[in-house]
């Protein structure tokens, strides 16, 4: 029975591809790229570091490069130029999110990551406003510079360790308490619910994305997508009943702010729209910003962490500069960034060289859009390839070392879209400043109150590995306090 069906289902998709194919065919403006193969399209030149792979794919063939990811014809942007052209100029047209089954089933055409139109520029409005509201509360800042306490004083007791667990455990702190006011403990052991929830639906994301490209693989997993959904519905859940109990607090005193959700709730109400906002809508949007909010901004923590470990003059100089900074304070505050220009710039330069968002979130382009002289045509997938771009030896000196003196310098002339590690345009990232102080607090208190070098005191590999965000290789890492 199997057997037939998976028969069936190989002659459909063999006449979708030869299809597609002939429609490519009459396009005969497209962006060049490699020969696809049936079915699988170009996924075979990509299954390895697949960051690296499009990247060498653009050398050869250009700014502007066709991919076939399974059926789904994509248009690779690797040239600042183009980018601008295609994400700027062209922006009516490529702000909307390509929507495959797996963004489906975390959204439902109802969350921000992958919703459209209408209904994503009304989240996107009261996000962005609550967003600039957090900023400026001091109740938020509190947290983090709190938050960053805990997780500093956390080595004290695990001297070797894996950072990229302590780190989660710290961005999904920040995010749990910024949204919900909740948190849990730092131990390598216990971990809390939503954190084993969030790694299980990255995972789902990463498997999933293989089935979005080739979808009769579902025929071979029936259980795969099953994964996914639950553990999703654990963290909408979760959502959920902290959303009521958030409203009838408000309810009884609407001045009494005490996290993120609180400032978004009384957005909604100022708005004049609040039956828009219904709860579908609030629990997807929460639970977006708890899965993007963790591991982006704890891999960079880690990769920064690395780049430290193999670098200790930079890792010296940092220290140096954050101590003279904070004067006779115990820990670190955002106060103090001003004054730190060198750590700012290994901020900036590890969200270079380390992209987690290597080749961004695909966007789809509503109309025939041109590019460099070329066609895109209209429902094509588009990617920006942020690493490629923040790697090419043509824009950057040495783009493979860790250098934040580039950012110090004058002779690094920029584009302003050579460097886009949180997208670009209305649709970049909405929490990168979240992001950045999240690092700056993370890793700066850290770099004050310990010496880290690797476990055998070896340099460390910086090669990434790319699953649904680019992550170091896992490795240990030894914390050495500093007697102050
Ligand atoms: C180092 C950390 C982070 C990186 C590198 C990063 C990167 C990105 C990138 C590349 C995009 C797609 C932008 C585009 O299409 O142009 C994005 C979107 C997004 N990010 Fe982040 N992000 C980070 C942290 C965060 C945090 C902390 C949050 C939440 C508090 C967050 C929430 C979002 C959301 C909701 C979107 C979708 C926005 C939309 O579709 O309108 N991100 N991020």
């Amino acid at each position: 029975m199997i057997i037939t069906i998976a028969f069936i289902v190989l002659i459909f998709l063999l006449t979708r591809f030869l299809k597609s194919q002939q429609q490519s065919r009459e396009y005969v403006n497209l962006p060049p790229g490699p020969t696809p193969l049936p079915l699988l399209g170009n996924l075979l030149s990509l299954v390895k570091d697949s960051h690296i792979s499009i990247s060498k794919l653009a050398k050869k063939y250009g700014g502007a490069m066709t991919l076939y990811l399974g059926n789904v014809r994509t248009i690779v942007i690797s040239d600042p130029n183009l980018i601008k052209q295609v994400f700027v100029n062209q922006s009516q047209d490529s702000t909307n999110r390509f929507i495959l089954e797996t963004a489906k089933i975390i959204g439902n055409g109802k969350n921000i990551l992958f919703s459209n139109g209408d209904y994503w520029k009304q989240y996107r409005l009261v996000l962005s406003r609550s967003f600039m509201r957090l900023k400026t509360h001091s109740i938020m800042t509190d947290k983090i510079n709190k938050e960053a306490e805990y997780f500093s004083n956390s080595f004290k007791s695990n001297p070797i360790i894996d950072p990229a667990h302590f780190c989660k455990i710290f961005t999904s702190n920040v995010m749990m308490e910024m949204l919900f006011n909740d948190r849990s403990k730092y131990s390598n052991t216990e971990t809390h619910k939503i954190i084993e929830a969030i790694k299980n639906v990255e995972h789902g994301l990463a498997v999933g994305s293989s089935f979005d490209a080739l979808p009769f693989l579902k025929l071979f997993f029936p259980n795969a997508r099953k994964d996914l959904i639950k553990t999703l519905e654990d963290v909408w859940e979760y959502s959920k009943e902290s959303i009521v109990n958030h409203q009838n607090s408000l309810a009884k005193d609407e001045n009494q702010i005490n996290d993120f959700l609180d400032l978004l709730l009384t957005e909604i109400k100022g708005s004049g729209n609040e039956s828009f906002y219904d709860m579908e809508g609030l629990y997807r949007v929460c639970s977006d910003l708890l899965i993007s909010g963790t591991e982006t901004s704890a891999s960079t923590m880690t990769w920064l962490i690395l780049y430290m470990i193999n670098n200790k003059d930079i890792q010296m100089k940092a220290r140096k500069e954050l101590q003279d900074a904070m004067g006779d304070k115990k820990y670190l505050t955002m106060e103090d960034k001003s004054k730190t220009p060198f750590f700012n710039a290994c901020i900036k330069e590890v969200l270079r060289i380390a992209p987690v968002g290597a080749l961004s979130l695909p966007r789809e382009a509503t109309a025939d859009l041109e590019v460099g002289g070329y066609l895109i045509p209209k429902d094509s997938q588009l990617i920006m390839n942020v690493y490629g771009l923040a790697t090419n030896a043509e824009l950057w000196s040495d783009p493979l070392i860790f250098n934040p003196n580039r950012w110090l310098s004058e002779d690094q002339e920029m584009s302003n879209y050579q460097y886009i590690p949180f997208g670009i345009g209305s649709r970049a990232c909405i929490g990168s400043s979240l992001a950045k102080d999240e690092i700056f607090l993370g890793v700066g208190n850290l770099l004050l109150n310990y010496e880290i070098d690797s476990e055998n005191g070896k340099p460390l590999t910086e090669k990434g590995n790319f699953g649904i965000a680019l992550c170091s290789q896992p490795y240990q890492a030894k914390f050495t306090p500093l007697v102050i």
